[in-house]
This record gives structure tokens, C-alpha cells and sequence, in this order.
């Protein structure tokens, strides 16, 4: 959604740029691929990775040196949505083919701000389903996207960059306050499509 509205982008992932290459094709301009290190050299830093793969490649990446870090991130397990796991009744998220991960009572965006020391972080994205991105118009107005953080410029340049694309954008305030209402399982405005009339 980025790279189609004019921001350019560089994605990575664990394969290398060259596993990419198709990807970028399709996107067209203003994407490149590049390596895990590149890309955490951004100024701005989109975290899409599982919850089990942080606590792994975070600690190889920085310093960050107040650099933006965006935690598109939630703490779930991908499971087979035929397991047993899935369909145990005590599992709120089984029926999408995941399972919550115990955090001690913590949200998850207060675990991943200890693993990006000396970046600025900001919490968007992990509240919407990936597919919906491509279409931030539908017949009754723009669909909504919510962020949160501490540092106001970092979330001020997010702001910029989710509005360029179409999207509605809407401030929840303070990492502590925004980040678990857009948390599974309980955030109130988790896992749910809103649109501004
Ligand atoms: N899917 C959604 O609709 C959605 C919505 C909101 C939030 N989220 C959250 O977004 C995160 C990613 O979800 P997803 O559905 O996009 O998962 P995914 O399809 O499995 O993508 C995970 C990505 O992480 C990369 N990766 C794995 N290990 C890596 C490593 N060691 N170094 C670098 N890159 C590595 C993978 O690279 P390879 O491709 O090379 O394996 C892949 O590109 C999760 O925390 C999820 O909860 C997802």
C-alpha cells in the first residue's frame, strides 16, 4: 500500500532480495529488495514478523539510534486451523487459525519496545487484516487506521505516511493506552474493520 501510493519502500525477508525479485516486479515502482540489515537501516522500520521470530532477529539488528520503529506486530502463534488447538473452545482466536501467547500479563508493544532499545516506536497495522490494505476506499468512506506511541514527531511521520494512503488515520495517544486496545485478544478495536463515513 506504501509503494502504491508514492512512498518508497524497501522490503526484506529471511530469503535474501533475490527471492523477492517477483514481488518487486508486481509492485512495480518505488520498492526494492534488500537484505534484513538494509532494511533495518530505514529511517522508518515496518516490524512484520511473527511474534516467535522477534526475540531472534531483533537483538541482530541496531542500534537504532532513535530511529522510527513501527510494531505491526501481535503476540500469536500460527497454528493449523484443523488442529485441536484451533478448535478448543478456551482459544478466542483459534478459528483464524491462531493461538494467543502468554505474556505474563503484559501487551505485547511494552515487550517489543525492550527489544528495539533507542528507537522510537509506534504501534499500527497489526489491528487490520493485510488483505483490506490495498483498498483504503470502500463505498461508504475510508477505512480506518489506528497508531499509538510515545515520541509525538516519530508519530507524526507515521501519520504522514499511513494518510498518503488514502487511509483514515486516528491517534489513540500514548503507547501504555493504544497499543493493548488494538491488542488481541481484548483490545476493543482488535481484529475489527471500521470506516469513517
Ligand atoms: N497477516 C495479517 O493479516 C496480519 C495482520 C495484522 C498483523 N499481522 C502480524 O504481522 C506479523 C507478520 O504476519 P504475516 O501474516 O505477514 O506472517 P508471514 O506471512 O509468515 O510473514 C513473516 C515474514 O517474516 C519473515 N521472516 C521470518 N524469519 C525471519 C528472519 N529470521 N529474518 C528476517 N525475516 C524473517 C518471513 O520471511 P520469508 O518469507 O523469507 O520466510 C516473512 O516475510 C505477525 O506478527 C502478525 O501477527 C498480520
Amino acid at each position: 500500500m506504501f509503494a502504491k501510493s508514492g512512498v518508497s519502500v524497501s522490503i526484506s525477508n529471511q530469503h535474501g532480495p533475490e527471492s523477492l525479485a517477483a514481488l518487486v516486479r508486481e509492485i512495480g515502482p518505488n520498492v526494492v529488495a534488500v537484505t534484513v540489515a538494509e532494511a533495518a537501516r530505514a529511517d522508518i522500520v515496518l516490524l512484520a514478523l511473527r511474534w516467535v521470530d522477534l526475540a531472534k532477529v531483533l537483538p541482530t539488528l541496531g542500534p537504532w539510534n532513535g530511529r522510527i520503529v513501527i510494531d505491526a506486530t501481535n503476540a500469536v502463534e500460527f497454528i493449523d486451523p484443523a488442529s485441536p488447538e484451533a478448535k478448543d473452545p478456551k482459544n478466542p482466536v483459534g478459528a483464524y487459525g491462531l493461538k494467543l501467547v502468554d505474556l505474563g500479563g503484559r501487551y505485547s508493544s511494552a515487550i517489543v519496545r525492550e527489544l528495539v532499545p533507542g528507537a522510537r516506536l509506534v504501534k499500527a497495522l497489526n489491528h487490520v487484516d493485510v488483505r483490506l490494505l490495498p483498498t483504503p476506499i470502500v463505498s461508504s468512506g475510508r477505512r480506518v487506521l489506528f497508531y499509538s506511541g510515545d515520541d509525538a514527531s516519530a508519530k507524526a511521520s507515521v501519520r504522514g505516511a499511513l494518510e498518503q494512503t488514502g487511509h483514515f488515520v486516528v491517534d489513540l495517544g500514548a503507547l501504555d493506552i493504544g497499543a493493548p486496545l488494538t491488542s488481541l485478544p481484548l483490545g476493543v478495536l482488535a481484529a475489527g474493520s471500521f470506516v469513517k463515513i
